[in-house]
């Protein structure tokens, strides 16, 4: 197996496979306009990681700010040197981003907190995502929205290698594995990770790793009404003719019967 010699920079491969941080801005300003009927302008950003999206958030609008919330201080370090610093300056401070737990209630208060890519199944109890969801509800305004994205369907938790296949111009080509390694059918806890496979060949095992919850949408739902959410909603990605998702997700009481899908679950204060 050839070494790389280059050194391996593993949030830059994740970002091109993973993120897309313009639809996540898209998906969120769209749910608050329709649930609120005004342009969302505070972020919260739970999970953050290297905070892509509290960035292109404040990027799509002068009056917009935007808080990232994430524990470890490598992705937060990364976003920082690599995200934030190369923003301008105008733009610059409105975003930042924070070492700090996210079942702590933050003293700012905010339009919008949304947590991308799954993020939350990282609690594995009813217990402590209520305790989640009432924090995350004391740190909304008044109109607040709280925004779950989750993952689920048959081809979510069957044991199943995925790859795709990327060419960037930086980093050349690279091969992305999603790698459903366990699941469990009766704690509904899986371990799932990223492996990437480098231009030099050099295969980069366990890049990401996640030890997870998966849990349902109505077991969600029904938390954030105990929680105290007034309503909550389920936004469900629409198909195109061929049954292909189109990356817009609608506010839906039912949703298909798919192999794999992405909703989100959405609580208003
Ligand atoms: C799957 S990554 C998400 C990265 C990014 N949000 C994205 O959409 O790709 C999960 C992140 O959650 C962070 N995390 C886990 N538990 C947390 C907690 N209780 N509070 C804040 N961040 C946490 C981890 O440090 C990790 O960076």
């Amino acid at each position: 197996m050839p070494k790389s010699k280059k050194s391996f920079d593993k949030y830059a491969y994740y970002q091109l496979a993973v993120q897309s941080p313009e639809d996540h801005v898209h998906i969120f300003e769209r749910m608050f306009y329709e649930l609120r009927g005004r342009q969302g302008l505070s972020l919260r950003e739970d999970f953050c990681g290297t905070g892509l999206i509290s960035c292109e958030w404040v990027k799509s609008n002068p009056k917009r700010t935007a808080v990232g919330l994430d524990l470890d201080l490598e992705p937060l370090e990364y976003g920082r040197k690599n995200h934030i610093n190369k923003l301008p300056s105008s733009v610059r401070r409105r975003v930042k981003t924070v070492k700090q737990n996210v079942m702590k209630v933050t003293r700012q208060k905010f339009d919008f907190i949304g947590a991308g890519n799954f993020s939350f199944f990282v609690f594995k109890d009813r217990h402590t995502l209520l305790q989640y969801f009432k924090a995350a509800l004391k740190s909304l305004n008044r109109e607040g929205i709280f925004a779950l994205e989750l993952a689920g369907g048959p081809g979510f938790i069957v044991s199943e290698r995925e790859q795709r296949t990327y060419r960037d111009k930086k980093l050349g080509k690279c091969v992305y594995y999603w790698d459903q390694k366990d699941f469990d059918p009766v704690t509904h806890y899986g371990m799932y990770a990223i492996h990437f496979k480098t231009e030099d060949g050099v295969m980069h095992r366990d890049c990401f790793t996640y030890d997870w919850r998966v849990w349902t949408i109505p077991e969600l739902k029904e938390a954030m009404l105990e929680a105290g959410f007034k309503a909550v909603h389920v936004y469900w990605e629409s198909a195109d003719e061929r049954g292909e998702g189109t990356g817009e997700f609608l506010r839906s009481d039912s949703g298909e019967n798919d192999y794999s899908w992405i909703a989100f679950v959405v609580g208003t204060k």
